[in-house]
């Protein structure tokens, strides 16, 4: 016997704005050597090529993740499941998976997950880590929203999921859109319970001054 599983991950990106959280969280989880259970919205492809281009495809994400993020990528793997299939590994309790995030979470996806519809593998994977209590992290995306909206948001909390909103801070300065996505993915790591060094740890002083 081979010791202990890695540890595995699920990470899932449906059709909101922020294809850039999701890869900079996957390239962080990847890093780290984590096997990460990927699954993708029809609409979270077209979010990825939309605002991040074609080299973001699904299909060609190992290669885009390593040009962007580096070759510390191949630490960790990547199992790529259909939204369609329900008969996927993470669609279980019995399968050891860790946790789950769903970056970005489009509207209808945290509709789905507040009222356990189980549609699609993302629902029935988020569905199934909230009974298994495991953690379950939801970064939504949408600005303004709706009292429906907000409700489910409260539904997912109470039900026990993580709400982590799509809304990087500004006290850290950045200076790029890849430091914005740093500090969410570091929010992501630290809500699934992992070190890192995203963004430097508050000291009680704005850096720089
Ligand atoms: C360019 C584009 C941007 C979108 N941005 C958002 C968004 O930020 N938040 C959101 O909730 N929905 C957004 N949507 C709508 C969702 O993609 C749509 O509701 C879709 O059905 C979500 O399906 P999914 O959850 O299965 O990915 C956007 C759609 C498009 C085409």
């Amino acid at each position: 016997m081979s010791g202990e599983p890695r540890r595995s991950i699920a990470l899932a990106i449906t059709g909101a704005s922020g294809a850039i959280y999701a890869t900079r969280t996957l390239a962080a989880l990847l890093t780290r050597g984590i096997a990460v259970e990927l699954v993708v919205s029809d609409y979270g492809r077209r979010l990825l090529r939309d605002e991040l281009g074609e080299a973001a495809s699904v299909e060609r994400m190992a290669a885009y993740l390593s040009d962007t993020y580096g070759p510390g990528v191949s630490a960790g793997s990547i199992a790529l499941h259909s939204n369609r299939d329900m008969g996927a590994t993470i669609a279980s309790g019995s399968h050891h998976c860790g946790g789950m995030v769903i970056v970005p979470c489009s509207m209808k996806t945290l509709a789905g997950v507040a009222h356990g519809l189980s549609r699609s593998l993302t629902e029935r994977a988020a569905d199934v880590m909230l009974k298994e209590r495991r953690p379950l992290v939801i970064v939504p995306r949408e600005t303004p929203m709706s009292l429906p909206q907000l409700r489910n948001m409260v539904l997912c909390a109470e039900a026990g999921a993580m709400i982590l909103p799509a809304m990087p801070a500004f006290y850290q300065m950045p200076k790029t859109l890849d430091d914005l996505a740093d500090f969410m993915a570091g929010k992501i790591l630290s809500a699934l319970g992992f070190d890192h060094d995203l963004y430097p740890a508050w000291t009680g002083e704005t850096p720089g001054r």
